[in-house]
Order: C-alpha cells, then sequence, then structure tokens
C-alpha cells in the first residue's frame, strides 16, 4: 500500500503530505523525541558518525537516552526543524514558529511540505483563552500553538486546494485539550465553508478516542458539544448557523478500508522497554473534515524502534493516505 511517492508535504510535530499519484497525497504525523541534551553539532557529523549501513547492529542494545543529531527526531525545538529542513533538502518547504514567543522559542508544530503543494497562506494561534498571542491555559503544562495553512496543488492539471491544521494539545490539563478541540473545530468549519475544500486536522492529543480522557476527541468528531472559546476568536471565524451545520471531523484511521489500515495500533509508547505496554496508547490523529472532498486510501501507525534498541522517539509517525 504505501508504495514509491513522486511528491509529498510534511508536517511535524512532524506532520508529512505526499501526492503520489493523480489525486493521492501522504499526509504523516510524528511527535519528534524532546531534544533533551542537545550536543550542537551538525547533520553532516551525525551522518559521519552513523553506523555503515552494511554492517549489523547488536540488536536491542541500545537503551540510554542519546543525542538528538546522532540519530532521530522529537517535539521540535528551533535546531532540530533546521536539521530537518537540511535533511528534507531544497524540494521541501516548512512554516512554523516556537510556540514560547511566536517566533523561535520552545517547540515548535511545524509543517513540512514537498514544494509541488503550494502554500497559499499561513497563520498561527494559541490553544488558550487569548489566541492571537503567546499564552498558556490556566492550569496546561505547557504554552499549546496551532498551525494553519491552506495549500494548493495540482491534479491532472485541476487545482484542488485543502486546509491542515496541526497541534499538539496538553499532557496535563483535559479543560486545555477539550478547548483546544473546540477551537479546531471552529476553525476547520470555517475553512470548510471559505474554501468549499478539504480540511485535515493532524496532532498528538495527549489523549485517547475513548475513556475518561476522550473529551478532546468527543468535541472534534461530535460525539460531544464544544466548550466556550474566546469570543474574538470565535467571532473572527464565525459562519452562519446554516452554512455546514452539522460540521464534525471524521478519525481517518476509521475512514481507510480495513485491508489498507496497518502495522501498531498505539501511536504512543513511552521509552519503556519493548515487553512494557502500560503505557501504550493511540492518542495522534489524523481527520478529515465531514464536508468531505477527500477519500482515506490507507493508515499506518509504523515504528520508531530500530534494531540496536535505540527509539527514536517515544511516539511513531502516522502515515495516512488520502485522495483529494
Ligand atoms: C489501498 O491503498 C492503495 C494504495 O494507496 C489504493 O490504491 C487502494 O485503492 C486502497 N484499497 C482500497 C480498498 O481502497
Ligand atoms: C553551536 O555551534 C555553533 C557553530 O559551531 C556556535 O556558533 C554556537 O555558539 C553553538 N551553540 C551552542 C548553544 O553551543
Ligand atoms: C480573546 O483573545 C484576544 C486575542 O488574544 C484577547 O485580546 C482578548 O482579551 C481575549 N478575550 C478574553 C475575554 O479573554
Ligand atoms: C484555490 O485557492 C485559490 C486562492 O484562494 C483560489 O484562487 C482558487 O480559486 C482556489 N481553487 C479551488 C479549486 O478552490
Ligand atoms: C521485560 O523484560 C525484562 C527483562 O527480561 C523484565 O525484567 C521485565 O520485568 C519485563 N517487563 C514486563 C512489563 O514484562
Amino acid at each position: 500500500m504505501f508504495t514509491e511517492l513522486s511528491n509529498a508535504v510534511i508536517l511535524l510535530q512532524i506532520l508529512a503530505i505526499a501526492v503520489h499519484s493523480a489525486a493521492a497525497m501522504r499526509i504523516v504525523t510524528y511527535n519528534l523525541r524532546f531534544d533533551s541534551q542537545p550536543d550542537n553539532i551538525t547533520v553532516q557529523e551525525s551522518l559521519n558518525s552513523l553506523l555503515d549501513p552494511l554492517q549489523q547492529p547488536a540488536f536491542l542494545t541500545l537503551t540510554k537516552e542519546d543525542y538528538h543529531s546522532e540519530w532521530g527526531f522529537q517535539e521540535a525545538l528551533v535546531r532540530q526543524v533546521n536539521d530537518l529542513a537540511e535533511l528534507f533538502g531544497p524540494e521541501w518547504s516548512w512554516i512554523g514558529v516556537g510556540r514560547d514567543d511566536g517566533v523561535a522559542a520552545g517547540e515548535f508544530s511545524p509543517i513540512f511540505f514537498k514544494n509541488d503543494v503550494k502554500l497559499i497562506s499561513k497563520d498561527f494561534f494559541w490553544l488558550s483563552n487569548t489566541p492571537f498571542e503567546p499564552s498558556k491555559f490556566p492550569g496546561a503544562g505547557s504554552i499549546r500553538i496551532c498551525t494553519a495553512a491552506f495549500f494548493s496543488t495540482s491534479v491532472g492539471g485541476t487545482q484542488k486546494n485543502f486546509t491542515l491544521l496541526n497541534t499538539h494539545l496538553d499532557d496535563q490539563s483535559d479543560a486545555q485539550r477539550r478547548l483546544g478541540a473546540s477551537m479546531l473545530l471552529v476553525r476547520a468549519r470555517f475553512e470548510a465553508v471559505r474554501t468549499g475544500t478539504p480540511v485535515f486536522i493532524t496532532g498528538d492529543f495527549n489523549s485517547p478516542s475513548t475513556g475518561p480522557d476522550s473529551g478532546a476527541y468527543n468535541i472534534i468528531t461530535g460525539a460531544a458539544p464544544p466548550v466556550a472559546i474566546n469570543a474574538t476568536f470565535a467571532d473572527k471565524y464565525a459562519v452562519k448557523p446554516d452554512q455546514l451545520p452539522d460540521f464534525k471531523m471524521l478519525d481517518l484511521r476509521g475512514q481507510a478500508p480495513r485491508r489498507n489500515v496497518s502495522a501498531n495500533f498505539a501511536t504512543f509508547t513511552g521509552f519503556s522497554a519493548p515487553n512494557d505496554t502500560s503505557s501504550w496508547a493511540r492518542i495522534d490523529f489524523m481527520f478529515g473534515g465531514n464536508n468531505k472532498g477527500w477519500t482515506a486510501e490507507g493508515q499506518k501507525a509504523a515504528t520508531s524502534l530500530s534494531d540496536d534498541g535505540v527509539l527514536a522517539s517515544d511516539h511513531r509517525p502516522v502515515f495516512t493516505d488520502v485522495s483529494i
């Protein structure tokens, strides 16, 4: 199913989109490993330190925390974003800002995209009570941001547009997650009405689709009512009551044909040993608006564990193929 692609978008926390045939795109979301031990070496120095690719590693021997630059990705600090941009190369572009100052401080939720997808517009907003300035929701563990982008691509000579919202909800505050989901739903419906084209949301929700912490998932999928959000934001992205009144987001894992949903269920595994499943959960999601204009072709949660025992992240990358 996941065959060679001719074109693509990557988003981060990480997310990627790739256009591969007449009308298909690959979107990837990946919460990178946090860069807790920055070593300030170049991408080339990192590549130079890698094992000879023809040499067998010592299987499952490495368990210590390692330097990002030596092998992996994680929650994207500016250094990682710059490294990724270098590794993706000139055929790719990216957008994003650091969530702490709206410039470069703190984690990014960037979107990387291949250049045959053209960026039409972008903006950033905070999932807080003051969405248009860097700000933290009361009780949240961190400042939380959303990267919003409107793209255009050409499919068999026909222009196709779509919106993508990439985000990372709070790990501590369920109230923040419910607020964030409510804001994302308002913004997604606005874009669906404004553009009449597909809307996708990707992100680490830091909460599963079932159980006591499933408020954000239930709100975004229309199974629970949204909570009150900042009035300035609500006014800016208001639509008329009769415009897509039943708008909600559909979980692309459930939309894809079953035979094309492969590999793993959990998207978070923690940094535990391979036999310890106690923290495993599906918390990284990709949604499509029910105004449609897309078809989900397949989804795959891959692995972050390599043969030598290194975990590239405490999350797994999630790949979704969609046609637009
Ligand atoms: C499964 O994925 C492949 C490749 O993306 C696609 O061509 C095919 O139509 C999908 N299968 C179904 C049943 O949709
Ligand atoms: C990282 O390395 C660059 C180039 O050697 C140097 O200019 C910069 O000061 C270093 N930054 C830190 C935080 O050590
Ligand atoms: C809503 O957000 C705007 C922009 O961030 C802010 O100026 C305003 O004070 C907020 N409203 C309330 C009631 O907090
Ligand atoms: C795509 O967006 C551009 C810029 O807003 C607009 O001019 C164009 O008509 C749109 N095309 C479609 C097919 O929606
Ligand atoms: C995983 O394997 C290790 C080593 O055999 C063992 O000590 C540990 O108890 C196991 N953990 C679980 C959760 O089974």
